[in-house]
């Protein structure tokens, strides 16, 4: 069967996604104060701040693009890229570390050929760290979305995440 074109879904789906986003700012009231929930709700809608909704939100609260930009940047939690399928992320607290966590995470970026905070380029994986992820006892320990898993060989990383499409 002839595989159909999706082009034009995908422009609906980014017009709902910029409606609700302006439905987002006007309930905000365009209040510059509230700039940070706005943000919160634009990447909840789109799934990451790229510029383009930066400006977006730019234009239609009266804002200079660095005052923007400036707040999606200072926090961690703001993604200016887009996530994958699959999050790893790979505990550095001081258990998992000392029992080879920087091993594990070394293996995974050569294994996924990305750094911390990228997105391999198929979208498949997402690579972050944390401090602790509540298996101390089982380090070191890595959650792939919210699986935990221990005691994580890193010769055996590939095995994980064949797991995961
Ligand atoms: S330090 Fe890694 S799970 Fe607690």
């Amino acid at each position: 069967m002839d595989q159909q074109c999706d082009c034009q879904t995908a422009v609906i789906d980014e017009q709902k996604a910029y409606q609700t986003l302006l439905q987002v700012i006007e309930d905000y009231d365009r209040k510059p104060s509230n700039l940070i929930q706005i943000l919160h709700m634009a990447q909840a809608i789109f799934g990451y701040l790229p510029e383009t909704v930066q400006r977006f939100i730019c234009e239609q609260m009266e804002l200079p693009f660095s005052e923007v930009s400036g707040v999606v940047s200072f926090y961690s939690y703001f993604t200016t890229q887009p996530k994958g399928r699959h999050t790893i992320q790979v505990c550095l607290g001081t258990a998992c570390y000392v029992r080879g966590g920087k091993k594990v995470l070394d293996a995974l970026k050569d294994l996924l050929q990305i750094d911390v905070g990228e997105t391999t380029a198929d979208r498949r994986f997402s690579l972050e760290v944390k401090r602790c992820i509540g298996a101390c006892g089982l380090a070191p320990a890595v959650a792939i979305d919210s699986v935990v898993h221990k005691r994580v060989n890193p010769n055996k990383l590939q095995d994980m995440l064949s797991q995961y499409e």
